[in-house]
């Protein structure tokens, strides 16, 4: 059952799609205090908290203060309160009930769960209003569908947004991304995708290419396509302010920037230098914003990374006029140059994303014109919108890609989110993981992290573990920023062989994931799921926070420490452990429910597969349009196995079609056989 309350006067964020009655008794167990600004409630000791999307810390998320804020911040530490997404779902569960909370507000949300009373959540909101939605019913599993039915099917990319993708902050021309190409192909490692960061832009400027390093970007996506592998620009959420370049031009003579209180453009500085924002809260700018893609579209892309959209501000004119007003006084005071320049190095620490910027500049939403601290949390994710509405007016019957850095609940439906700005460091590894299902309940399925590290030099062992859960994910992206050791694959000759295994074996998964894939979306479910949403009678299974069921045959349990030789596995139930040493060759074990320890060599990949499931393997391809569904092998355990299959073209939209749906049974005897099409 799913029951609305409303405080205040609540901004519509459109997260929610369809109608529901305002409900008049809040239950119980539930305080509302300051007229809907402050909901609170006991959580017994043996209650779980998932959900909030992305975020620190544990799949379950008590222990911490959490605060809805999106926020350029990369370090992802124990100790942040926000990063880049306001994912404002959580749940309270045990084996006695489990219930949902949503709280739509785009505005700063603060979720104390169990930090400041360990048996106490407090959600406090600090806008004029917030709808509150409250979902009770069955266990984890039926409370998350029926919140994601409340907020509509997530976001599906086109089939080959699931291939792997090389990306790097410095890909500076053309030859060096054809370079890239030709390497992996050498190097025998299957290749779909390769990201273009802001190196190919001129100066910066949204909507343009660099006309000396990347003269002819049609013809390097056509040739690349040739080789089928997309190319996959970013957009920056910052137009540059540049007399004669027309986004700029056009953007202010039409009003569709945020603006100042007196109504001119706000203007903040980030890679481009000084930038306007787009009013992507104004429909009408937001659509003008999205058809500036076709610039793109136009020249055979068909994906793109949406960025810097929290929105990210590296410094304003006022912070920067204060600061030039500080060092004047130091000066005047008499305190030396040097001295006074000294004095200044805290405050240019200081000077990105300041709440007083995000106080000063204003939109002109549908209700009205709203200083943009109050819908803060709307901004990136309606900049996914602009791009996915302005997609299904170019090409209505066609999937193309988007994702983003910065989203809301609701922004689930546009495009996929990457987690951002993470390091090359082994908790991340973990924290990738962890985020999974809390990323699921709010609605991004096509998700995933800088696989290897985007800061700091990566090792080749954290990128071989780094890899291993990658093949799993569905947003299967190795990026890093300028200045760090490199990651493509193929520079480390030791580990090019167990790479390359490894993405094919992501190939010979591919009709077994994309299938888990596309019925989560199409049946608002989750892809991955925590030990603790299957086995909630399970005390132990409960706990696991290093592990994840991936669709319902696989349970994936990857190292993350480095100089490991294997790791602990807590098995819920007797399972098959699958050990591939290479995409063609693996080994099959049948455990015991219990506690193991699991030897994994740096160039293995393992899983563990439920009984009564099997997993369809493809032939494998170089790229995922060579991955064929004709002939499957059916990795399967225990007898009469079977699993609804689904696979089309990859591209179009007509996802229900009951031909896209098959049964594939394994043999009595459940060993691996060739099969297809089932019954
Ligand atoms: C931001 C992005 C990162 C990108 C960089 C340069 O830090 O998060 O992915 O590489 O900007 O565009």
């Amino acid at each position: 059952m799913i029951r609305k309350y409303s405080y205040g006067v609540p901004y519509d964020t459109e997260a929610v799609v369809g109608a529901y009655e305002i409900g008049m008794d809040l239950p119980s167990w539930l305080t509302v205090e300051e007229e809907g600004r402050r909901f609170s409630c006991l959580l017994a000791e043996e209650e779980q908290v998932f959900g909030l999307g992305e975020q620190v810390r544990g799949m379950n998320k008590r222990g911490w203060r959490y605060v809805s804020w999106c926020s350029d911040d990369p370090y992802h530490l124990e100790t942040a309160r926000s990063l880049y997404g306001a994912h404002n779902f959580l749940m309270i569960t045990s084996p006695d009930r489990t219930v949902g909370l949503f709280v739509e507000d785009p505005g700063r949300v603060t979720f104390d769960v169990g930090y400041t009373r360990r048996d106490r959540l407090t959600i406090e909101t600090e806008g004029d209003g917030t709808a509150l939605y409250l979902i009770e019913g069955g266990g984890p599993l039926e409370v998350a569908k029926m919140f994601r039915q409340l907020i509509g099917r997530s976001y599906i990319p086109p089939r080959w947004a699931f291939g792997y993708g090389q990306s790097r902050w410095s890909y500076f021309s053309a030859g060096e991304v054809k370079a890239v190409a030709e390497e992996y192909r050498k190097a025998g490692i299957p290749l779909d995708m390769i990201y273009l960061d802001i190196d190919y832009m001129e100066s910066y400027k949204d909507f343009t290419v660099n006309g000396e390093t990347f003269p002819d970007l049609g013809a390097l996506a056509a040739e690349l396509k040739e080789q089928g592998v997309r190319l996959v620009p970013i957009i920056d959420a910052g137009v540059k302010v540049e007399e004669g370049y027309p986004v700029y031009e056009e953007g202010v003579q039409k009003g569709y920037f945020c603006e100042n209180e007196d109504g001119t453009p706000f203007t903040g500085a980030v890679w481009p230098g000084w930038v306007h924002f787009p009013d992507v809260l104004n429909p009408a700018a937001r659509a003008w914003f999205g058809d500036w893609y076709r610039v793109l579209l136009d020249r055979g892309i068909e994906g793109f990374w949406n960025d810097m959209n929290e929105p990210a501000i590296f410094y304003s004119r006022a912070r920067l006029d204060a600061l030039e007003g500080e060092r004047r006084d130091a000066v005047a005071a008499g305190k030396p140059a040097r001295e006074a320049l000294a004095s200044l190095q805290e405050p240019v620490k200081q000077l990105s994303n300041r709440l007083e910027d995000y106080r000063s500049f204003w939109h002109n939403t549908p209700a009205g014109r709203l200083r943009h601290d109050k819908v803060h949390n709307l901004y990136g994710g309606s900049m996914t919108r602009a791009a996915g509405e302005a997609f299904v007016r170019y090409a209505p019957d066609k999937r193309l890609l988007l994702f983003s850095r910065s989203s809301y609940i609701g922004s689930h439906r546009y495009g996929g989110i990457w987690t951002g700005d993470n390091y090359s460091w082994w908790s991340h590894l973990l924290l990738n993981l962890k985020m999974m299902p809390g990323l699921n309940l709010c609605g991004f399925l096509y998700t995933g992290a800088d696989l290897c590290g985007f800061g700091g030099d990566t090792t080749e062992d954290l990128m071989l573990r780094w890899m291993a859960l990658g093949v799993f994910l569905p947003l299967m992206r190795n990026h890093s920023a300028m200045g760090t050791r490199r990651q493509e694959l193929y520079r480390y000759p030791e580990s090019r062989k167990a790479f390359g295994e490894m993405v094919k074996l992501r190939y010979r998964l591919l009709p077994y994931l994309y299938s888990e894939f596309m019925k989560a979306a199409l049946r608002d479910e989750l892809y991955a799921r925590p030990l603790a949403f299957l086995f909630p009678e399970d005390p132990m299974a409960r706990e696991v926070e290093d592990q994840l069921f991936i669709g319902e045959s696989i349970m994936i349990a990857p190292v993350y420490t480095q100089n490991a030789g294997g790791r602990y596995v807590y098995l819920p139930e007797r399972m098959k452990l699958v050990r591939f040493r290479t995409a063609e060759t693996w080994e099959e074990e049948v455990l015991d429910k219990g506690h193991h320890y699991i030897p994994v060599a740096l160039d293995e990949v393992v899983f563990f597969l439920r009984e009564g499931h099997l997993v369809p393997l493809s032939d494998g391809g170089g790229c995922v349009e060579a991955v064929t569904a004709d002939r499957l092998t059916l990795l399967a355990f225990g007898e009469g196995a079977a699993y609804e299959f689904y696979w089309d073209d990859g591209v179009g939209v007509d996802y229900e079609a009951p031909e896209h749906f098959k049964w594939l049974h394994a043999g009595t005897s459940g060993e691996v056989f060739h099969e297809y099409p089932g019954d």
